[in-house]
């Protein structure tokens, strides 16, 4: 069997922007059998988009608990009902009978239920009951809960598993709902069951259930999945984030898995299924293809360019929570520069605090999202205010932005991303961003904020390494590395381009070579720091032991297997290389390779790390300027140096100062 989610909220719908990513659309769920056998339960405003999945003709099975509206609202929206080729079995409480032709009489819907094209079979259910339905013989039975007007839960046994929906109830209304609450967990695979509340906003007697209530009463039941759903409507994202956390710590490692209902997600027996609609099919795409890039600047860039494509925006922003100050990340400006440029703009320093007088400060310090329709008209009493030193030092005019958070697995804020003047038909008139835009960018926001988020322990994960480097080796530090591994990868891109490799491909690479370059030296935890630190000419047995620092890294990153780690350690083997066969892979000369056969990613780290040990002062050399260490470049051009590789650094002459000064060494 197969569980979806098609609407989680109690109450009424929600289109509020801060209800979004948990879901607006009232309770549905629907069951699929192995067979094929489909049965929704319930139908809020959810059954509506269930039904636009349908296809154009079969055979349904429709069960509704009671009539509060947040359960019925969707009916006269289904698909099938609508369609001579389709028909629904409708099952109604007993009591309910009245209420397909109620819509009409009662002036609620425009059209006869009766008149509807769609073939209907309305069956009546007394609480108890057990009936059969399709081709499978699935058992459904109806359980009576507690709310107020009566209501009934369903259980149903098929396929070798069970589920249960409880429509509303409430667990405290007294003994004998404490009693049947029992009964209606009883081994259920999956439960999908009504946590309007917490204990902190439960409210006595109005028909539902606190979370925490339901998870107790799990406790011991047999229960594999319990689903938490019918949030109230009033209950934000970032609400609902924090009653996740509580859930997990309140989680107990004997009872049942618990989830939070989110619309689309999907659940079987074993837990939730990877969805395939999980948001819409590029959404899902896209994230596929992001967590494919361990690279932050690489990342920021996709997650900018698709941001600015949903939203048409001319520009956009994205900035990083770092302590207390936004860290200014990443920007595109397609009326100001090319995208194709926009990699300088990475290297950028500025910073603002998070605070609510700026845009972007508000957003973070909130969490909400700011839609303006133009940043000079702001309201009187807003606290931020627009910033616009950026427009009056580039003659750019901002004029609409869309501002959303980005958040990190806990809900917390970690960035935001920022999008300028929406493109219309009159270029000097950018149109305001639409609700549904702001939707959509918050979304994106939301998902790729956790890839942000696994990213960043990756690279701490690099660090980290690093660290224990920097131990005995001081030139080791983490600016060297970042700065080897930032030229590496802009040569890297110069080589990809005139290669003409296609964009997916330099992406890949790009985000790839950065990390893997940074740990060139890994190595070097292995040397002794007599040598390492010492401040003359090395021994030529000295020299010996140093040069094994490249087989040593290539064994410790032999072990992992994950593609950095691979790309890693060819480059910590190969970075000492020469192009005309005179350098080392290892303490001896045997291994030595040349030109071509020295894999492309040690010849491009070996030009950033030389470059970088040129300009930087060691305990053995002064530091040099960049037109020595350039001179150098160009000199050992087809004798140290990949000469194709020294062409592309030239083209970098701009660039290199910004990435110096972005990761100055501090100590
Ligand atoms: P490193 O300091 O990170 O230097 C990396 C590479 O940059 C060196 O590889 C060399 O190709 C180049 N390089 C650095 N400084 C100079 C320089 O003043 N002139 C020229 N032409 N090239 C330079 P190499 O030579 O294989 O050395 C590998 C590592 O061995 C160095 O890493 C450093 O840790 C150590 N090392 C090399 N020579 C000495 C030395 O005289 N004294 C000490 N204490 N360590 C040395
Ligand atoms: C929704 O309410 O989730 C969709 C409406 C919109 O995207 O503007
Ligand atoms: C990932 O981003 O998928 C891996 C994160 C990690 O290894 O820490
Ligand atoms: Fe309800
Ligand atoms: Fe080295």
């Amino acid at each position: 069997m197969e569980i979806t989610l098609w609407g989680v909220r109690g109450n009424m719908a929600s289109s509020a922007l801060d209800t979004v990513f948990y879901g607006g659309n009232t309770t549905c769920i629907e069951l699929r059998s192995d067979a094929g056998t489909r049965v929704f339960f319930d139908a809020g405003t959810g059954l509506r988009e269930a039904g636009s999945t349908l296809p154009d003709s079969g055979e349904c099975h429709l069960f509704i608990t009671h009539a509060h509206a947040d359960h019925i609202i969707g009916l006269w929206f289904f698909k099938p009902l609508h369609s001579p080729d389709w028909t629904t079995h409708l099952y109604l409480p007993n009591w309910l009978g009245y209420l397909p032709d109620y819509f009409f009489a009662g002036g609620i819907f425009p059209v006869p239920f009766s008149t509807l094209k769609g073939n209907v079979v309305q069956h009546l259910i007394r609480a108890h009951e057990e009936i059969r339905v399709g081709a499978d013989e699935m058992r459904v039975t109806a359980l009576p809960t507690c709310h107020p007007d009566d209501c009934l839960g369903y259980r149903v046994d098929v396929d070798a598993a069970r589920f249960f929906y409880s429509g509303d109830h409430e667990i405290k209304a007294n003994d004998a709902a404490r009693a049947a609450t029992r009964e209606m967990l009883t081994d259920a695979d999956i439960a999908v069951v009504d946590a309007t509340y917490d204990r902190s906003d439960y409210k006595k007697n109005w028909g539902h259930s606190a979370w925490e209530d339901w998870v107790d009463a799990a406790q011991g039941a047999g229960v594999r999945n319990l689903i938490l759903s019918h949030h109230e409507v009033g209950k934000s994202d970032q609400e609902l984030d924090r009653v996740a956390q509580e859930v997990s710590a309140y989680e107990n490692p004997d009872g049942p898995e618990i989830y939070l209902a989110r619309e689309n997600l999907r659940f079987s027996p074993d837990g939730p299924i990877p969805s395939v609609r999980l948001e819409s099919d590029w959404m899902l795409r896209f994230l596929d293809e992001l967590s494919h890039y361990k690279d932050e600047s690489v990342t920021l860039d996709r997650i900018l360019a698709m941001a600015r494509t949903v939203t048409n925006a001319d520009a956009g922003t994205i900035f990083l929570v770092d302590g207390d100050e936004l860290a200014f990340a990443y920007t595109h400006n397609d009326s100001l520069f090319a995208v194709s440029n926009a990699y300088k703009y990475a290297y950028a320093t500025s910073r603002l605090p998070v605070s609510e007088a700026s845009i972007a400060g508000y957003v973070a310090c909130t969490g909400k999202t700011l839609n303006l329709d133009d940043v000079r008209q702001l309201p009187p009493d807003a606290p931020y205010r627009f910033n616009d030193e950026f427009d009056r030092s580039t003659s750019y005019r901002t004029r609409s932005m869309l501002t959303v958070p980005f958040l990190d697995l806990e809900g917390r804020v970690s960035g935001v991303l920022q999008l300028i003047n929406r493109l219309s038909g009159k270029p000097e008139q950018p149109a305001p961003f639409t609700l549904n835009m702001a939707h959509t960018a918050r979304l994106l926001a939301r998902e790729a904020g956790s890839v942000i988020t696994h990213n960043a322990l990756y690279r701490k994960n690099v660090y980290n390494i690093l660290k224990m480097a920097r131990v005995h080796d001081p030139s080791e530090t983490g600016p060297h590395a970042e700065r080897v591994g930032a030229v590496a990868s802009e040569l890297y891109q110069r080589w990809a381009e005139k290669n003409d490799l296609s964009p997916e491909e330099i992406r890949y690479g790009k985000s790839h070579i950065r990390l893997a370059a940074m740990l060139h030296d890994i190595g070097k935890v292995g040397i002794s720091d007599l040598i390492l630190r010492k401040a003359e000419n090395l021994s030529k047995e000295e020299y010996r032991i140093m040069r094994s620092h490249t087989e040593l890294g290539a064994s410790i990153l032999a072990e992992e297997t994950d593609s950095i780690s691979v790309l890693a350690h060819d480059i910590a083997l190969h970075h000492h290389q020469k192009w005309n066969g005179e350098g080392y892979a290892g303490s001896s000369d045997a291994g030595r390779l040349a030109g071509q056969d020295i894999p492309l990613a040690a010849r491009i780290t070996s030009i950033a790390d030389v470059f970088d040990a040129l300009i930087s002062p060691r305990c053995y050399k002064k530091a040099w300027t960049f037109e020595e260490a350039f001179a150098l470049l160009r000199k050992e051009a087809g004798q140290h140096f990949d000469p194709e590789l020294v062409v592309c650094m030239e083209e970098l002459r701009d660039m290199l100062p910004m990435i110096y000064q972005r990761f100055p060494d501090t100590e």
